[in-house]
């Protein structure tokens, strides 16, 4: 405890003694809490309590001159309430330093990093975590993401992002968790949790952020930062769930979106931020923006920096990432008289309450320790969790005649532009990663098969023949174009794969492919490695095609070409080994999609939990006049969400409901027999879909309602069972009451949304 920390723990005691200090404040339920920061916000001045509200961007932080730098000197006169994406915790340590020591009342800072996939131990993207389907890993990942960036000075991590995505367009797909509201809520809540863990007791428990609140997943177009328009019924029983599963989790902060809802910037949305967020849902964290989210409002159309902050702060934001807008206006706004003193101290409450939370006030060091960042961080326990989990989230989606898993021997050709690329395992956004130390799939490949075979390696061709997508697509230093001749690279490439056995083909996107900033109006695989793809399979080689993606992609043509085709995504720092693993038949696939993959472009937005529409085309024909179809394509997905296959088979069988009828207050327990009935040990991921027949509004033609990530050895059976629960049959209608209504609805099971079996009952 340093000299300032006993002072205000004095102070504290002393008004929590003098109860009248505590007038203005709500009482958030710790007396001893709001007796502290009601005696701290006392003491405050304007200009420092806007300091608190204010998140600047870190750029100019270099070791050992932190007092140096302009940072610095903000933070040394009180105008910074916290930083983000420093990575060193020496540099962290500077920098509290100053605030602590230099600043006048020496209000710790809070220091943030994007730890979205794990640190330096990183775990495959979101989008493949959630093809897991495994919480309990999920929340793994996020613990041991908590410890290694605690362990390097974060106490403060903007994930998990939550937004549902039905849009694989949208480029940031690649970090939410698909297409599907109660899955996403599981997700979200195992994420808070591993985060969080026992609300920072601990050294290693950090604060999660939610975010983009809301909708952002949902841009028109796809288009990155797009505007989005959606109905109240939409948002709540499709969007909303995930986001309000991460405030129930009690997420200590949730980052404002940049698009708009109902025409009105997130940010500046008080029926979004405290009408829903706060009121309906009795979240009590702080809100803070996305980067330069109001300053953005400015190119909205909202006003100027100082209406569009003043319309932040009265919806409900508290804390300003980089604009400038609340450090640098709102002094002005409250002399006007546009702002008041209780708007501006609520946000600063909320603030100082996450940083006594955190247990800032009692050491500002908390998180901040050179021994842990040696010992905490990359270890080979945590690359040994990341390269399990890993193994867990890729998607089989073909295997025709067996061809997977390939036996370790003769001559195995690994070619294609993501084949030997070290900096693109990781994915996007992965801030801490450390790439120098991450294999490459050639390396991994050659680890596993040691001198039992030999793998030869060809790149095959750039990841695109057009030199600038590659570049858009390669940012943040994963460069990776070639200058050689497409044709020289296909002619060494076709060299390789004529004297080899089997053929890995390592095609699809690189890390930039997708992410923040990278949508796509092209899904399918590019120009020169379909090219490539082709001159391989016309070797007669058999071709297993391994796509390294971010998003859904199509494959159609893939789908009809290649014997073996399997997403992995992008697997993290341990992708090369757990692929390797998965390939050679060490571990079985077992990840099912979470996103529905598009036969193509024009399907999109195509989604499992859709409407029927007054005109539902017959499931087996395939066009049908006047009914809800396309003239030129299925309705259904190449891929649907749910879909997964195993080296082994699954067969289910005995599906029955306990009873046939439900009272309001009662349950009934659905059971389905499921038999490995290959010859493999592997896992399955048995889903629940229900679906309501009748309602007084509208309801999808099934929706996700439960799910089991089981393991059973060749051979094995084991019964699996789900409670339906009244709970499990609420929707919001029309007036947006969360209702069951009684009538007949559909229980579902299956291995995946398309291939389920039924039995009805009635909720009484
Ligand atoms: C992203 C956020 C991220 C923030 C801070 C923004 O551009 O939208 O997801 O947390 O930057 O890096």
């Amino acid at each position: 405890m340093n000299l300032k920390s006993i002072i205000y723990s004095a102070t504290a005691a002393l008004a929590m003694l003098g109860a009248a200090a505590c007038s203005d404040s709500k009482g958030s339920g710790n007396a001893e809490m709001d007796a502290f920061v009601n005696d701290l916000l006392g003491k405050m001045t304007l200009e420092e309590k806007l300091g608190q509200l204010n998140l600047p961007a870190s750029d100019d932080i270099v070791t050992g001159q932190a007092k140096k730098s302009n940072i610095g000197a903000a933070v040394a006169a009180g105008q910074v309430g916290g930083v983000f994406n420093i990575k060193g915790v020496e540099k962290i340590r500077d920098l509290q330093k100053v605030a602590v020591e230099e600043s006048r009342l020496g209000i710790p800072l809070l220091f943030g990093m994007d730890v979205i996939h794990g640190y330096e131990t990183v775990f495959p993207i979101p989008l493949a975590l959630s093809c897991s389907w495994d919480t309990t890993s999920i929340e793994r990942s996020a613990r041991i993401a908590a410890i290694e960036a605690s362990a390097s000075g974060i106490c403060w991590t903007f994930s998990p992002m939550v937004d549902i995505c039905r849009d694989p367009r949208w480029g940031r797909a690649s970090e939410g968790s698909g297409e599907d509201p109660f899955l996403g809520a599981s997700i979200a809540r195992a994420m808070v949790k591993g985060y969080q863990g026992n609300n920072y007791e601990k050294n290693d428990e950090i604060m999660a952020c939610v975010k983009h609140f809301a909708l952002y997943g949902a841009p028109d177009g796809g288009r990155d930062y797009n505007t989005v328009d959606m109905s109240r019924q939409r948002m709540f029983n499709e969007y909303f769930e995930p986001y309000k599963a991460g405030a129930e989790a009690g997420a200590g902060s949730f980052m404002t979106s940049f698009n708009t809802v109902d025409g009105i910037p997130a940010t500046a949305n008080r029926w979004l931020l405290t009408d829903v967020l706060r009121d309906q849902w009795g979240w009590d964290g702080f809100l803070v923006t996305d980067y330069t989210a109001i300053s953005e409002m400015i190119d909205h159309g909202m006003g100027d920096l100082q209406q569009v902050s003043a319309l932040a702060l009265k919806a409900g934001t508290d804390m300003d990432m980089v604009a400038n807008g609340f450090n640098g206006t709102l002094a002005k706004s409250l002399e006007e008289g546009a702002v008041d003193m209780g708007q501006i101290d609520a946000a600063v409450r909320r603030i100082l309450e996450a940083k006594y939370k955190l247990g800032l006030f009692k050491d500002p060091y908390k998180y901040i320790s050179a021994d842990r960042a040696k010992t905490d961080v990359y270890t080979p326990e945590n690359r040994k969790e990341a390269r399990r989990i890993a193994t867990e989230t890729f998607v089989l989606l073909k295997n025709e005649g067996s061809l997977l898993p390939l036996q370790k021997k003769g001559r195995i050709a690994v070619i294609g532009p993501l084949a030997n690329t070290r900096a693109n395992m990781p994915g996007t956004w992965s801030v801490a990663a450390a790439s120098e130390k991450y294999k490459t799939l050639v390396e991994g490949i050659k680890d596993a098969v040691g001198d039992k075979a030999t793998v030869t390696y060809a790149k095959g061709s750039n990841l695109t023949a057009d030199a600038e997508l590659e570049a858009n697509a390669t940012m943040f230093g994963r460069e990776m174009r070639d200058n050689r001749s497409e044709a020289a690279m296909l002619a060494e490439a076709l060299n390789v794969a004529r004297s080899s056995d089997v053929i890995i083909a390592a095609l699809g996107e690189s890390s930039e492919f997708s992410g923040e900033c990278s949508s796509r109006t092209d899904l399918t695989l590019p120009d020169t490695q379909k090219k490539l793809l082709e001159a391989l399979l016309s070797t007669g080689k058999p071709v297993v095609m391994l796509n390294f993606s971010g998003r859904a992609t199509i494959m159609t043509w893939e789908s009809e070409h290649v014997p073996a085709i399997m997403n992995v995504w992008f697997g993290g720092s341990e992708a090369a080994d757990a692929i390797a693993d998965v390939v050679f038949g060490d571990v079985a696939p077992s990840g099912k999609l979470t996103c529905s993959m598009p036969r193509n472009m024009g399907q999109i937005p195509v989604y499992y939990n859709h409407f029927n529409t007054g005109r539902p085309k017959a499931q087996d024909v395939k066009f049908e006049k006047f009914r809800s179809c396309y003239i030129d394509s299925p309705n259904a997905p190449l891929y649907p969400f749910g879909y997964g296959l195993s080296y082994t088979t699954f067969e289910y069988s005995d599906f029955a409901l306990s009873a046939n009828e439900m009272t309001a207050d009662g349950s009934i327990k659905a059971t389905v027999k499921v038999t490995n009935t290959g010859k493999y040990d592997a896992d399955e991921i048995v889903q629940l879909y229900i679906r309501d027949l009748v309602g007084s509004s509208a309801r999808p033609v099934k929706e996700l309602k439960g799910f089991k990530r089981i393991s059973l050895k060749a051979g094995e059976s084991a019964v699996v069972e789900f409670d339906i629960t009244v709970d499990l049959l609420k929707y919001y209608n029309f007036e947006l009451e969360h209702v069951a209504e009684p009538g007949e609805f559909v229980a579902m099971v299956g291995p995946n949304s398309e291939n389920v079996s039924s039995l009805n009952f009635t909720l009484k």
